[in-house]
């Protein structure tokens, strides 16, 4: 069967199916694009005019939305109208890691999967091709078709598995220029069908096909190995203070062989976001499913090592100011998991705030994209620390550096925001309580600029600049 395909629904309108299906809308005009979503707040603002209001801030695009969308872009929340509708369905729900039951913290949470399959089973026509653009355990695709065709109905649905590699932050150029496309799949019609879809921007040679297994599997495999350089030059952080050493040009001088390359080197308070912790936790957990024992233990560290980076942070916090925290004001800089993001899922903020709150510290909070209520909402979640009798708050959220700093015994830098790269410290300084200190845990502010007007400076992996 040769396939036209016309239209496409996507199931999930977050992180991912937002920015792929613009992406996708802007290059295949007379392609109609329906993101489909159960959350109606979400779709709301996705069809907000004011694209400042848009579900997630990713550069780029509201150019991109303000191009397609009402054309042949559209969010609703007729996930049922629009799965009948489709030529293609593209699967974009979340998969979080279990919270209880079986594998809890460990195995991804299929439930949305299962829903989604179960919707198309029974409302999408015959015929249409079913993608996997969520990140799945391996052999996921398998269970999806035994849904898929145990409606007594006579359907006939072809599975592909279609990975997103896209970077929050980057989301829109990594879609537009992707170092590759994955597809996998043993239907080659259906394959075609998708790598035409791909091709009205990509070159054919960037887009590789497996069987779908491999595809599945690669997906896991690419973020447990980015993951696994994070934790490996966060582990060598540590070494550097020690030792005097700078991470940034050991960084530099490593990652200069060919062999090992320069990205991804870039020590920091561990890394966040929803998948490296949640897609490595679940490679270890089919690891250990399959007897595997030594690899389940392998990728183990790099998430052990993660916890022990954010958690020495805050005891090195902790430690430099007089061993307590309690009553004194810090001003958290950045809550982001990233820059670029308004996402805070495994932000290293939320620890790092979490510790330094049950050591009874006052948090002043700025964060130039993420939305207080969210900040508020995760917060929220610690309330267990020592009860406050004099009424003030234990954290609150402001609208500028200038505001966050005031009066502060330490700022903390969680996100490498560029704004914060370029703090005017002959301005900040003096409205902080002395002594000053500012704790770097990207190694990014000016370290000479700082300490010239008065602020001891830590910076994370700088051996030189701590020990003095
Ligand atoms: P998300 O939580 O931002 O979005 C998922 C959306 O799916 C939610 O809005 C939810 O309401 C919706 N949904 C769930 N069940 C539904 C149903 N039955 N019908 C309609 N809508 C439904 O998640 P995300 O960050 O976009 O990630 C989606 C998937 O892509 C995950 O598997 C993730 O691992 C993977 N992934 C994420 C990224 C990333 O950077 N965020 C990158 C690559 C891959
Ligand atoms: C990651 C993968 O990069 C992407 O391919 C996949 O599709 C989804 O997961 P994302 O989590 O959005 O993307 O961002 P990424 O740029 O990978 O950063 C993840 C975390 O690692 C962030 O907290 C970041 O600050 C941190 N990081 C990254 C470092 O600490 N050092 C680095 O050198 C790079």
């Amino acid at each position: 069967m040769k396939y036209n395909i016309k239209n496409i629904c996507c199931i999930g309108a977050g992180y991912v199916g937002g920015p792929t299906m613009s992406v996708f809308a802007k290059h295949c005009p007379d392609i109609q694009f329906n993101v489909v979503d159960i959350n109606t707040e979400r779709i709301n603002k996705w069809n907000s005019q004011n694209l400042k209001e848009l579900p997630i801030y990713e550069p780029g695009l509201d150019t991109l939305i303000k191009k397609c969308r009402g054309k042949n872009l559209h969010f609703s929340t007729q996930v049922e109208a629009k799965i009948a509708d489709a030529d293609m369905i593209f699967i974009s729900v979340n998969t979080p890691t279990k919270v209880s039951g079986f594998g809890a913290g460990k195995a991804s949470d299929l439930k949305w999967i299962d829903k989604s399959s179960r919707q198309i089973s029974k409302y999408g026509k015959s015929g249409a091709i079913v993608v996997e653009k969520s990140t799945l355990p391996v052999k996921t695709a398998q269970t999806i078709e035994e849904i898929l065709n145990s409606n007594n109905n006579n359907k006939v649905f072809k599975i592909l598995s279609n990975p997103e590699f896209l970077a929050e932050g980057s989301a829109i150029n990594n879609l537009e220029f992707p170092d590759r496309v994955l597809i996998g799949g043993d239907d080659n019609e259906a394959i075609n069908a998708l790598i035409e879809i791909y091709s009205n921007w990509i070159e054919i040679d960037k887009i590789l096909t497996t069987d779908l297994w491999s595809s599945e599997l690669s997906k896991l495999i690419s973020n447990a190995f980015l993951a696994q350089r994070i934790s490996s030059i966060n582990s060598i952080s540590a070494l550097c203070e020690k030792t005097g050493a700078n991470i940034k040009e050991v960084s530099l001088a490593v990652g200069s062989d060919k062999r090992i390359g320069e990205y991804f080197l870039e020590a920091g308070p561990g890394f966040g976001g929803s998948c490296f912790k949640k897609d490595i936790s679940n490679l270890v957990y089919i690891s250990n499913y399959y007897g595997l024992k030594e690899t389940a233990s392998y990728w183990q560290k790099v998430i052990d090592i993660n916890n022990w980076q954010s958690n020495r942070i805050s005891q090195i916090i902790v430690n430099t100011l007089f061993g307590t925290v309690s009553g004194k004001r810090i001003c958290i800089l950045g809550f982001a998991f990233k820059s670029n993001t308004n996402d805070i899922r495994e932000s290293p903020a939320i620890s790092i705030c979490r510790d330094l709150l049950e050591e009874g510290a006052l948090l002043q909070i700025y964060d130039p994209r993420v939305e207080k209520q969210k900040i508020n909402q995760e917060l929220s979640k610690f309330k267990n620390h020592k009860d406050k009798s004099n009424g003030d708050k234990y954290w609150i959220i402001l609208n500028s550096i200038k505001e966050a700093t005031q009066n502060c015994d330490a700022i903390i830098v969680i996100t490498e925001w560029n704004e914060f790269k370029d703090i005017v410290w002959s301005e900040i300084a003096p409205s902080m309580r002395h002594p000053s200190w500012v704790f770097d845990t990207r190694s990014i502010i000016d370290v000479k600029k700082a300490k010239k007007h008065g602020v001891n400076v830590w910076s994370v992996g700088n051996g030189s600049t701590n020990n003095k």
